[in-house]
């Protein structure tokens, strides 16, 4: 089939390449003129594991191409002014999916303007044969009232919603693998053009009205994102009594109506998605006069959770001020060069505001940290971050940190406090180095 993205972000450049990949003629868009160029010469913006080989096959397999918005734009214009009156033909785009951004406005709402803008110019660029698909996060109603736009200036274009549930660093093996793919149809021409794009997945496909498509995508990491805040508020409670956090998840996740995953305990969530998500559902049930008390707790817990674990520190290895502090690990979460809301930044600039001298090493968010953390020195490898610290903190879970040589890093530090707020060491062979080991619950 013949596919279209507007925005060549994370979602749209991994769905893009996929699409692609299973046999789609893609064309990928995007108004950022350096990320296209780069996608030409075969250079990828993010880092994703294995994303990269896929986008080369398809583009040799001519079957993936990348345009800027204005080059697109002016070739469309042209051909649609050749045959205005364009009938459903082979070389017709079956379906244009929109992954555009929705930040956060102040309020914690999605912004749409980008959704609004980019559904406008499709709808006069493509005849109404093309379906529209909407894949970046929405609150619900918003397929609606964009097709009420497009029906208020006389296009008559149908909109779907087709959430996205890739997570960064395993987005690749999720597209290939998903739990399920949630189409929002308004009639049976939109799902049988989803159903066939998705067909070579052979996938377990709900079927629902638009509406619901996009509440699912909210109310999924919403839900996801309670599950950690509950954990960690455990741990907290672990910390007090004397239990083990670990195998508190061990225990409740075996229970299948629990389930073991998103039950690590650890620095809090971060990432592009979890916390504005959860901020715009909040937001959108309070306009409801439906407030989710549940999702209000999970935000407040969450942002707590940071000043908590800077507080750990400072607990143990007192003032701040002129100390040397080695941090591994800036990324939200491990196999990822996303530093976007990530827990160690926000805990780092905690640590900067209270005087301390910050080292960092990460193995892939060396680039997008140092922007962010210009206070922050940001070393080649973890010997050098630790040289001299009065402690290490692991705020990221990469396994190369697993693997480090611990007597070494021991003799290079001023004072061997070892912070493991992804608990991924192991505390008793630490211990026998003569670490002083603190974990999370
Ligand atoms: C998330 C959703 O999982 C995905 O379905 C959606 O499409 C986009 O948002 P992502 O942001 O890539 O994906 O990261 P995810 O793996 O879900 O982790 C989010 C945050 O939660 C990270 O900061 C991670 O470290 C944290 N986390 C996750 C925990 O603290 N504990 C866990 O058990 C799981």
């Amino acid at each position: 089939m013949k596919i279209a993205f507007i925005g060549a972000g994370y979602v749209g450049l991994v769905s893009a390449a996929m699409f692609a990949h299973l046999g789609h003629n893609v064309t990928c868009i995007d108004n950022n003129h350096d990320k296209i160029s780069a996608l030409q010469n075969g250079k990828l913006p993010i880092y994703e594991p294995g994303l990269g080989e896929y986008i080369n096959k398809a583009r040799l397999a001519g079957r993936l191409s990348f345009v800027l918005s204005s080059d697109f734009d002016s070739c469309r214009s042209r051909e649609v002014s050749q045959d205005p009156q364009e009938s459903k033909s082979e070389e017709e785009t079956d379906a244009i999916f929109i992954a555009v951004g929705t930040p956060p406005l102040a309020s914690g709402e999605a912004d749409l303007s980008y959704i609004y803008d980019a559904t406008m110019q499709v709808a006069q660029s493509y005849s109404e044969n093309t379906l529209i698909v909407v894949k970046s996060t929405i609150p619900p109603g918003t397929c609606k009232s964009l097709e009420s736009m497009l029906r208020a200036k006389g296009f008559s274009h149908k909109v779907a919603s087709n959430p996205e549930f890739l997570r960064e660093g395993s987005a690749v093996e999720d597209f290939l693998n998903p739990d399920r793919i949630v189409i929002g149809v308004s009639d049976q021409k939109a799902e049988a053009t989803l159903r066939e794009i998705y067909k070579p997945l052979d996938p377990l496909i709900i079927k629902t009205d638009p509406t619901t498509s996009e509440l699912i995508k909210y109310a999924s990491n919403s839900f996801l994102a309670t599950k950690i805040a509950f954990i960690n508020e455990m741990a907290n409670l672990c910390e007090k009594v004397d239990a083990d956090v670990e195998m508190l998840s061990r225990g409740m996740g075996l229970d299948h109506r629990i389930g073991e995953a998103f039950l690590k305990a650890g620095p809090g969530f971060g990432g592009s998605c979890f916390p504005k998500d959860i901020l715009a559902l909040s937001h959108l049930a309070k306009t409801h006069e439906q407030p989710c008390h549940v999702l209000d707790a999970v935000i407040f817990s969450n942002q707590n959770r940071r000043t908590h674990m800077a507080r750990k520190i400072s607990n143990t290895i007192g003032d701040l001020k002129g100390k040397v502090i080695c941090v591994l690990g800036v990324t939200f979460k491990a196999g990822t060069d996303d530093v976007r809301s990530s827990p160690a930044v926000d805990i780092i600039n905690i640590l900067l505001q209270q005087g301390a001298n910050i080292r960092v090493y990460d193995p892939e968010g060396a680039a997008h940290g140092s922007r962010l953390l210009p206070e922050a020195t940001f070393a080649k490898d973890p010997y050098e971050a630790a040289t001299k610290a009065e402690a290490v903190v692991i705020l990221t879970e990469w396994d190369e940190f697993k693997l480090l040589d611990f007597k070494k890093l021991h003799d290079t530090l001023a004072k061997p406090n070892m912070f493991d707020f992804r608990n991924i060491l192991d505390g008793e062979q630490l211990q026998k180095l003569r670490f002083s080991y603190h974990r999370i619950g």
